[in-house]
């Protein structure tokens, strides 16, 4: 078994990243990307860990100096197993990031959240002058909300009020709690949150502005309007 196929194992994604050899492709564009001195925003999911291989093999190999600002804990721990140093928003800037998305428009708008690091996700991708999206064809769509709910991040203590706030929205098709896999429970994020993912029958161009306007809302899936480039196969 080839090491990153180990590490892979060891991340719970053990060969069965769904359209590997495609998202393979994105991930070695990304990685032609890095020069020498970047801080690089590390995206979450499974095309963002494998452009982190990449990234990781040019950077071992060429002795390239680069600091990667992780999304996530899946991608602090990814960083920290293939050996790349890591920095913080709070100390450093990122000169440009990467990500993977679930959705993404033909006016560049984007559904995140599947792994439920869409807040940390849009502080890095705010920060960066430009964040590459990584994206195959199956993540295009005509209509945002086509194949996905939007994941709504909420203070647990407003639950009830975002539900029935969100439930008047004539927009809105369908609310369900994200459960944990054995449904023991509700997923909590990393700020300690629940997420709501609500399917909606049609994404108004301020949606991203007003969700957040709901108290209690702390982040959205809805990524509309940030630097990106989107980089498909
Ligand atoms: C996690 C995300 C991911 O970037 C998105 O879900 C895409 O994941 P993958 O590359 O595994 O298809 O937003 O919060």
């Amino acid at each position: 078994m080839k090491w990153t196929n180990q590490i892979a194992s060891q991340l719970n994604w053990s060969g069965d990243i769904s359209n590997k050899e495609v998202k393979q492709q994105v991930a070695f564009q990304v990685a032609e990307k890095v020069k020498d001195g970047d801080v690089i925003g590390i995206g979450s999911g499974s095309t963002s860990f494998l452009a982190l291989q990449a990234i990781v093999e040019r950077v071992k190999e060429e002795g390239l100096d680069v600091k990667g600002i992780p999304t996530s804990k899946e991608a602090e721990i990814n960083c920290s197993v293939l050996g790349l140093p890591t920095t913080t928003l709070i100390d450093s800037r990122p000169d440009w990031g990467f990500d993977g998305a679930d959705e993404v428009d033909d006016e560049q708008r984007l559904i995140k959240g599947r792994g439920g690091a869409m807040l940390r996700e849009k502080l890095v991708m705010a920060s960066a002058d430009k964040t590459y999206i990584l994206v195959d064809q199956s993540k295009i769509v005509t209509r945002l909300g086509e194949k996905f709910a939007v994941p709504v991040e909420v203070d647990s203590r407003a639950i009830h009020l975002v539900e029935s706030t969100l439930e008047t929205y004539t927009s809105v098709e369908r609310i369900e709690m994200r459960m944990a896999d054995k449904k023991d429970g509700p997923v909590i994020t990393e700020g300690g949150h629940v997420i709501l993912d609500v399917t909606f029958h049609d994404i108004a161009p301020g949606a991203e502005t007003s969700l957040k306007g709901i108290p209690g809302v702390v982040e959205t899936g809805i990524f509309a309007g940030y630097p990106i480039e989107v980089l498909k196969v």
